[in-house]
């Protein structure tokens, strides 16, 4: 039988909640497909500060490292918003990514069918949806030199050497040719030279992919055009910043933000993460949506272990279970039948997988 080494992180808030139950319809997806999965946990993120002192112990990144996949919740919360940026959840998360080397996000936003009056758009405007959002991780505004703030000055450097700009826009064609062959790229080079690079290279790039078209928009069109007529997307790629603004709105169009998931991946082991965040307002109330975590593992199925029969049953699962209207609070006030917990909603969704 075959057998893979998954490491956890859980994280803050709502982080351990969600990855619980992915864990659970994982096991089961595992017996219905004969595999088994070891897991390890790793701490990150405020626990991890509380636990060892730092944000991200360096048996994270060494397990994680040695690890076939790795499964992470969310990291944060106001406890630990006061400490030196060095210090801070996020920071820890951001010297994780990098130290994996995960310079692409991918960020799906599909509605299904069966959420189609979930949205708070007409379901005219966002019935057959299904955008790719290829999102830059590893640089950017996000990373760049210098920054500072001294009280009286501060400031960020957004910065995309070619190189950079190459490696997703590679990967976000790729994935085009796998599609709709529409690759839409985000920028703001109207005002910022760093787009103008960005642009120039998605140009460049195109020129070895004749079947894809390549349109480009700025960034604050592609905010209101999400959300005006988002069918029109096929794949967009786009920078750290605005991948991370446009996917949160993408997650509105599908219905909630507890749906959306991701995959962190580069040339080390992938990172597999909802692209929410540990949401302390609800934490501990047990109405997290666990699905964007339970997507997040399926991405993982198919993309790091190559199980894409096992990816298929969770999927739908999930869409049969939305179908028959189980509803997390978020999506509570659309076609419920049965509003249920965090843990119920992994219990139904493990249930249903065949
Ligand atoms: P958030 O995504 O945590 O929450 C935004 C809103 O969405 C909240 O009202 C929350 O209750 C809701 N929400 C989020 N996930 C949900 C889910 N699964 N089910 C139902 N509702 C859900 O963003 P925020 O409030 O801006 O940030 C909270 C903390 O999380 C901060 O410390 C932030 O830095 C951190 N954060 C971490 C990550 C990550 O770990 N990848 C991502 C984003 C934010
Ligand atoms: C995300 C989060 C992170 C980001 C934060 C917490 C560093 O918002 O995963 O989308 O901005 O990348
Ligand atoms: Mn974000």
């Amino acid at each position: 039988m075959k057998r893979y080494n998954i490491s956890l992180i859980k994280g803050d808030g709502i982080g351990p909640e969600i990855v619980d139950e992915a864990v659970k319809v994982l096991d089961t997806v595992a017996g219905a497909c004969s595999f088994t999965l070891d897991y390890k946990e790793y701490l990150m993120g405020g626990i991890a500060i509380d636990e060892t002192g730092v944000p991200l112990p360096t048996e994270t990144v060494e397990g994680v490292l040695k690890s076939d996949a790795c499964l992470f919740g969310a990291i944060g919360g106001e406890k630990w918003d006061t400490l030196p940026r060095d210090l801070r959840p996020e920071t820890g998360l951001l010297k994780f990514r990098e130290e994996m080397g995960v310079y692409a996000n991918l960020r799906p936003a599909i509605v299904y069918d069966e959420l189609v009056n979930a949205s708070t758009l007409k379901p005219e405007v966002i019935e057959g949806c299904d955008i790719m959002v290829v999102r830059e991780l590893i640089g950017g505004i996000y990373f760049g030199q210098p920054r500072a703030n001294d009280g009286q000055k501060a400031y960020n450097t957004m910065v995309y050497t070619k190189p950079e700009i190459e490696r997703i826009g590679k990967q976000a064609f790729e994935f085009a040719m796998k599609r709709d062959k529409r690759v839409c790229s985000v920028d703001k080079a109207n005002v910022l030279e760093v787009s103008q690079l960005w642009r120039d290279t998605m140009e460049e790039i195109a020129k070895d992919y004749p079947a894809v078209e390549l349109t480009h928009m700025y960034v604050d069109n592609a905010a209101m055009q999400l959300v005006r007529n988002p069918k029109q997307f096929d794949v967009i790629v786009t920078g750290n910043i605005f991948g991370d603004i446009l996917s949160d709105t993408a997650s509105m169009v599908v219905g909630s933000i507890g749906l959306l998931p991701s995959a962190s991946t580069g040339d080390k082991t992938a990172i597999y993460e909802p692209i929410h965040g540990s949401a302390p307002d609800i934490a501990g109330q047990g109405i997290a949506n666990p699905i964007a975590t339970i997507e997040s593992a399926a991405m993982m199925l198919r993309y790091s272990l190559g199980e894409v029969e096992a990816a298929s049953k969770i999927e739908t699962a999930i869409r049969n279970v939305l179908k028959d209207g189980y509803r997390t609070k978020d999506l509570a006030a659309y076609d419920a039948k049965e509003v249920v917990t965090t843990a119920e909603m992994g219990d139904i969704i493990a249930n249903y997988i065949k």
